[in-house]
């Protein structure tokens, strides 16, 4: 895999666009399933995931045809209802596809993501959502299969408000027959922006934002053409980077009605946030101080942030408690972070940060998405180079990441993989 290698010390200034939610735009692709016909979807990120979800809808029969910022998803009256493991062991995104194939097709075979299985953490609440709108669900041979002739509304209580399983319900429910009330549902912005394409193909729903969700189901839906909302997790992490690095950046497409609580943190660390035509901007021109972070479901802190706050507590003033809510292994990140020198300790759900002047660069491995870039944050603030390794993570979710970077005054450059001739 290709390494990005990091030289610290730049300090970020200038303007940086933010490109369509990859949480938001990947739901987008598995609800075009639930209507024959070209479904459009613009502002989309231009980013591995994309291409992975793109697989997904071919091999399920789909034409899939990527422009500038566009995916055109044709779906066939008969769709396929397969999705295999060595897609979906790539994306737990793709999972997404199984309420809407049962809704259209009466049946989906959907591989397990790696680690899951029914009735553990992971798929519990989608599979409990399906089996209330009457389709029967079991795990063979690592799939989950799902089979319903025809889908009825149900009350349901999710135990906890999980993107995945709204979403999931939500499609399912679009299709099913009678009503669906979905409570302690997910609040997130991406949700609300699959309701509005949702209900542009001509769903009935009600509750939209909201911890209830209703749904009326109907018997078709109709293709659209959708914009995909900003992403607000990489709009956030420019925002971080501009404080750690005490820059001045403008991120433009940022939406701070879905960044309150981060941008309320950035401004505690002592940063100025303003609002500026298409966007906002973050100044920053002293070392940060240290900020809390508990991580809970929207409208709450994101656990996606939690690497980058981590990140920008190793440099901060102060020492910082940070308490993650949501997801239970999110600190395998910590031991990176170690090795550029950060003071961090773990115990269960939390992490305290002692702050330094300085991290000292050394090479690190991304193990996520968002670790991926909060290491290279912490590069930027490191003396010296930071060669963070396994980069295929970052690319999953941030579009043109170096070069965006570059542009804005970093040093960071990428490098293809080294060949390991001893290995062979
Ligand atoms: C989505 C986001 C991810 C974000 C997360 C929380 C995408 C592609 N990913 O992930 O970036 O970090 O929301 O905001 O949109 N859980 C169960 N049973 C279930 C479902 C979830 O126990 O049936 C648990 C999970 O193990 C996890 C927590 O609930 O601990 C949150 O999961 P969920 O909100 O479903 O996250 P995702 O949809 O997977």
């Amino acid at each position: 895999m290709d390494r990005f290698l990091v030289s610290g010390g730049a300090r970020l200034a200038g303007q940086v666009e933010v490109s369509g939610a990859k949480n938001s735009v990947l739901k987008l692709m598995a609800a075009a399933l639930l209507a024959e016909g070209t479904t459009v979807l613009t502002n989309v990120p231009d980013i591995l995931d994309v291409t992975i979800m793109g697989e997904v809808l071919r091999r399920l029969g789909c034409q899939v045809v990527r422009g500038d910022a566009r995916v055109e998803i044709t779906v066939p009256a008969r769709p396929g209802h397969e999705a295999d493991y060595d897609l979906v062991r790539r994306i737990r995104a793709s999972i997404a596809v199984l309420g809407p194939l049962v809704a259209r097709c009466g049946q989906a075979k959907v591989a397990l993501p790696g680690g899951d299985a029914i009735g553990s953490r992971g798929l519990d609440m989608h599979v409990a959502g399906l089996v209330k709108l009457g389709a029967s669900v079991d795990s063979e041979h690592g799939y989950l299969i799902a089979r319903a002739p025809q889908l009825s509304g149900a009350s349901v209580w999710l135990d906890f408000p999980s993107v995945g399983a709204t979403e999931n319900l939500l499609m399912a429910a679009a299709l099913a027959k009678g009503t669906t009330v979905i409570d302690n549902a997910a609040r997130e912005p991406e949700i609300v922006d699959l309701c509005s394409m949702l209900t542009d193909m001509g769903a009935r729903i009600s509750g939209t934002g909201s911890s209830t969700l209703e749904v009326e189901g109907v018997d078709r839906l109709h293709p659209v053409e959708h914009a995909t909302v900003t992403d607000r997790i990489v709009a956030g992490t420019w925002a971080v980077a501009a404080v750690m690095t005490r820059g001045d950046v403008t991120v433009l497409g940022g939406r701070t009605e879905h960044l309150e609580m981060p941008l309320d943190k950035l401004v505690q660390a002592g940063a100025e946030v303003s609002q500026v035509a298409g966007g906002f901007r973050v100044q920053m021109d002293r070392r940060p101080r240290a900020v809390d972070v508990v991580t809970l479901p929207y409208p709450g802190f994101a656990t996606d942030f939690q690497p980058l706050f981590l990140g920008l507590n190793t440099v901060a003033e102060g020492t910082a408690m940070i308490t993650e809510n949501v997801f239970e292994s999110r600190w395998m990140f910590v031991n990176e972070l170690v090795r550029l020198g950060a003071e961090v300790r773990t115990d269960g759900h939390h992490a305290v940060v002692r702050g330094r002047e300085q991290l000292s660069g050394a090479p690190v491995t991304a193990h996520d998405i968002r670790a991926g870039a909060g290491l290279v944050l912490a590069g930027l603030v490191a003396d010296g180079v930071t060669e963070v390794s396994e980069v295929s993570h970052i690319d999953r979710g941030y579009e043109g990441f170096v070069d965006k970077l570059t542009a804005l005054g970093a040093d960071v450059r990428r490098e293809p993989a080294v060949e390991e001739p001893w290995l062979s």
